[in-house]
């Protein structure tokens, strides 16, 4: 299955909606590109950084860019600029020329947030690669003002990419639905462009998700799922990012989650944030909030879940010496998604017991008990 928000990935310049500014600016920048043996170097930006929220069409802007000059595009992992030597290894063949081809080329380093504090040296590296470089560079990152990408702005144009608008998001989806041939409801796709924030690759993936949602209440599920993984990533931030200090400790009652998916979304994170002793010490905490979690459900020591609550908490932004500003893209653990799922199975399940019930009137309670019969039923019958 390809998802819709591939299958609509723009392609032209003009399929990317909502960011004339910055199309104007990659197309200025493309046509005026130097050679590098016609400007001393320094002189003219030889790279572009494309950065702004996720879902707003950084990837897509760079690839139109290659599409729309005829280019071919080479594109390098941020990963590789882990290692200096790799890096130089990867990359100096990409941006000589060769005069046999005519064909352009474009340079794409994806998603420059994946960079780690500490891999100063490739980014020295690739800014010494950058003067010598015979093909224009273009590079997308959520945020271009961190720390780590400072000695690199100076090389770089800067170019903005805006948070979607929600009408324009909501034309997008209309668009994509009338193709597919799909319904949702007005007021539904009110609430999802204005739910996923400008992040329109999240609304074309509720859209998707949602047009094969029969229910209501399956609907409701999943803006609840949405809503509690935006406070879940809220509390992210604060933990990993903040110093610890009281307000820490209270930092759990904004979201209304169980301690084991807690656990999963800060398990599946910490690599993200920590490296070496800091990254050990991080897993140590949550195995001792792990085995706390146990203990207390097997023993009901339910006064307990507070001490797990500070493991998790203050434990872990104890590991904070100061607070700090980086941007990390945080990631959802694979089996919370199934939890979604089955939530929505669960809520899929409770219409049809509504119904059930409401017809032979018993409870609801009794009709979900009874799902094996009610399910017995639906399938014996062919017109459904
Ligand atoms: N400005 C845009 N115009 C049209 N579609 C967009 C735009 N931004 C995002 N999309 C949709 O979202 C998907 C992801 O876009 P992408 O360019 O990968 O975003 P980013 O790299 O900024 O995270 C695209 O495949 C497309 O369906
Ligand atoms: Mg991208």
């Amino acid at each position: 299955m390809t998802t819709w928000a591939e299958k609509y990935r723009p392609i032209y310049f003009e399929d990317i909606r909502g960011q004339e500014e910055a199309v104007a600016k990659v197309i200025d920048f493309i046509k005026n590109f130097p050679s590098p043996r016609e400007t001393p170097s320094g002189l003219k930006k030889r790279a572009i950084i494309l950065y702004g929220s996720a879902g707003t069409g950084k990837t897509s802007l760079a690839n139109a860019a290659a599409k729309e000059t005829n280019s071919e595009i080479f594109e390098l992992n941020a990963s590789d600029l882990r290692n200096k030597p790799q890096l130089k290894e990867t990359l100096k063949p990409a941006i000589e020329q060769r005069s046999l081809l005519k064909k352009g080329k474009i340079l794409l380093i994806d998603e420059m947030d994946g960079i780690a504090g500490e891999d100063r040296g490739g980014i020295q590296e690739l800014v010494e690669l950058i003067e010598l470089s015979e093909y224009p560079i273009i590079m997308t990152a959520n945020d271009a003002w961190t720390k780590k990408l400072s000695p690199l702005r100076k090389k770089c144009e800067i170019i903005q990419l805006k948070d979607l608008d929600y009408k324009i998001v909501k034309d997008v989806l209309i668009k994509i639905l009338r193709k597919e041939k799909k319904f949702i409801d007005n007021k539904i796709l009110t609430e999802i462009a204005l739910k996923t924030k400008g992040d329109l690759r999240a609304a074309i993936n509720d859209a998707q998700t949602i047009s094969k949602l029969s229910s209501e209440e399956q609907i409701k599920t999943l803006f609840d799922e949405r809503n509690k993984e935006e406070n879940i990533l809220d509390v992210l931030k604060k933990i990993f990012k903040l110093k610890a200090s009281n307000e820490t400790l209270r930092t759990f009652d904004q979201v209304d989650m169980k301690t084991d998916e807690i656990i999963l979304w800060v398990e599946k994170n910490i690599p993200l944030e920590y490296r070496d002793k800091k990254l050990a010490k991080a897993y140590e905490l949550l195995s001792e909030t792990d085995i706390f979690n146990g203990r207390i459900y097997k023993q009901q020591y339910w006064r307990f879940l507070v001490y797990e609550n500070i493991f998790l908490s203050y434990g872990i932004a104890s590991l904070n010496k100061e607070n700090k500003t980086n941007f990390t893209k945080y990631k959802r653990p694979t089996r919370v998604l199934k939890i979604w799922m089955n939530n929505l199975k669960i809520a899929k399940k409770k219409t049809i017991a509504e119904k059930y019930a409401k017809h032979s009137h018993i409870s609801i309670k009794k009709a979900m008990k009874e799902f094996p019969i009610i399910k017995l039923l639906i399938n014996s019958n062919p017109r459904r």
